[in-house]
């Protein structure tokens, strides 16, 4: 029997996640919980104003919602409707006492398991969707099991995709992972979940392990990426030094298949609302648990990454004379990465604030991301939002180049140029545009890693 599913937590992970699980398994009713009820409605919106920017997902949205996908803020009715529960709720960094500023703060996941609780009417299997610190589970299982009227079965199936690419890299994933008790009743459940993802991907993608090694996988694999983004950017600098390039260095370091090609790219350091928080609580389970080598290990990912940002803003200030105040400049991009309108964790921010800092007259400009640029920014005074490009440079001493924006290489750069105040500088931190076009055209151009 294919049984109901509920995914609490209607955010970036729990919508696209359960959109693309619902439109797998049509055969299966699918509800999509949350507190925040603006969420929900926008989920629901006749015009589909989405509450998360994601190519294809609106596609998607639209093909199964109302048939079997449903968004609703009636957590009790969907918990005793369904016996499946993932777990999508947000897992920020804690921000106070134990732990602050690298443990993760399970507040929200201590509450859905005690709303789940409250209002379950039978077994279910519960599926920890969100990304979580190793041990997880036994919590949540001590807490739902305690004096229990039924039994929970607690997983552990940690999501992989990207901001981005979401709906693809849920429809072709490299692997899915399925965690759980390695119990006659855990490997069960491990069984009805794999069953879920094996309506579209092939069994030998769909992995399973104890529940620990799943939880575990997750911050690994995060910190492995970041890892990558900050030896290329540990590299940049020393190619800014020496005349070398570091696009050419990571073409051939990547170009050995021990190595690989991606996750090479120098920039302005990873954001997101993953990789430092998982990383940040990789450092802290370590120093839980006496690992402080280790810990210091991966909390040099972190700081080389805040230095990447720093670094762009001291190179502009010797480029620029050796003073920002009064001086217009224009940040092209704001988004942590293209093709999102996320800005969480985004080094566009950091690099907003340290100018704002020396006195500079920001415009900021992205295509996606205006919205909550302004949010982020709300307690800066004079900073101007603008989504025309073309506008955002008028009169500008400097643009720095912070988001891959697909359409920026095919901007007028002429155009550009000749609205800007003189000498113009662009600091391309993402080097994706033809240097030596705008070489040419009479900018000064300045580049990661070169
Ligand atoms: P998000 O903030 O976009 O969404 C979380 C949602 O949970 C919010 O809408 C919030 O209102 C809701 N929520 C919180 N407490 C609730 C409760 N008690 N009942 C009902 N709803 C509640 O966060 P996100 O980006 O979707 O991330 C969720 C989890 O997924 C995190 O652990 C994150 O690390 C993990 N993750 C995120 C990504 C990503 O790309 N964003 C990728 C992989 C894993
Ligand atoms: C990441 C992981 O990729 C994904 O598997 C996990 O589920 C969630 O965290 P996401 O943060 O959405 O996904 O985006 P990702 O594509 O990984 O990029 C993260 C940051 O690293 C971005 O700021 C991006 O610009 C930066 N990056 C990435 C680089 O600077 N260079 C690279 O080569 C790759």
């Amino acid at each position: 029997m294919n049984r109901n599913i509920v995914c609490i937590g209607a955010g970036y992970i729990g919508g696209p996640t359960m959109a693309v699980i619902a439109k797998m398994n049509p055969d299966r009713k699918v509800i999509v919980v949350d507190i925040n009820k603006e969420r929900v409605d926008a989920w629901n919106s006749a015009d589909y104003s989405l509450p998360i920017y994601e190519p294809a997902l609106v596609d998607v949205v639209k093909e199964v919602r109302g048939k079997n996908l449903f968004f609703s803020t009636d957590i009790e009715g969907a918990v005793k409707e369904c016996d499946i529960v993932f777990v999508g709720v947000n897992t920020p960094t804690k921000m106070f006492g134990k732990g602050a500023g690298r443990a993760s703060d399970l507040q929200y996941w201590e509450s859905t398991a005690r709303e789940i609780k409250r209002f379950a009417n039978g077994d279910k299997i519960i599926v920890e969707k969100s990304t979580l610190p190793v041990r997880t589970a036994a919590a949540m299982e001590a807490i739902l099991n305690d004096h229990a009227d039924y039994e929970f079965t607690v997983l552990s199936n940690p999501e992989f995709l990207a901001e981005g690419t979401a709906i693809k890299d849920l429809l072709e994933p490299d692997r899915v992972l399925v965690g759980g008790p390695q119990t006659p009743s855990g490997i069960a459940a491990i069984n009805e979940v794999v069953d879920i993802y094996a309506a579209w991907v092939a069994r030998e993608k769909i992995l399973t392990t104890n529940v620990w090694s799943a939880e575990l996988t997750k911050l690994a694999a995060n910190a492995f990426l970041a890892q990558r983004v900050s030896s290329i950017n540990a590299i940049a600098g020393l190619c800014e030094a020496t005349g070398a390039d570091v696009d050419e260095v990571a073409k051939v370091v990547g170009a050995d298949s021990r190595i690989g090609p991606k996750f090479l790219k120098a920039g302005p350091g990873f954001g997101g609302s993953c990789f430092k928080k998982d990383v940040l609580n990789l450092v802290y389970l370590c120093e839980s648990f006496g690992l402080h080598t280790a810990a210091e290990y991966w909390m040099g990912v972190v700081k080389m990454n805040d230095h990447q940002q720093e670094r762009i803003v001291s190179r502009l200030f010797k480029e620029m004379f050796n003073t920002l105040a009064n001086k217009k400049i224009a940040l092209f991009g704001f988004a942590f990465k293209a093709d999102t309108g996320d800005t969480r964790e985004t080094p566009a921010g950091t690099v907003a604030r340290l100018l704002a800092d020396e006195h500079v007259r920001l415009t900021i400009t992205d295509p996606k991301a205006l919205e909550n640029a302004k949010k982020d920014m709300a307690d800066l005074d004079g900073i101007v939002y603008e989504l025309d490009e073309y506008k955002a440079v008028e009169g500008a001493d400097a643009i720095v180049l912070m988001t891959d924006w697909r359409h920026y290489p095919s901007l007028d750069w002429q155009k550009i140029f000749d609205s800007m105040r003189k000498p113009a500088l662009i600091f391309d931190t993402r080097n994706c545009l033809d240097g030596a076009k705008l070489k040419d055209i009479g900018f000064k151009v300045l580049n990661i890693g070169k």
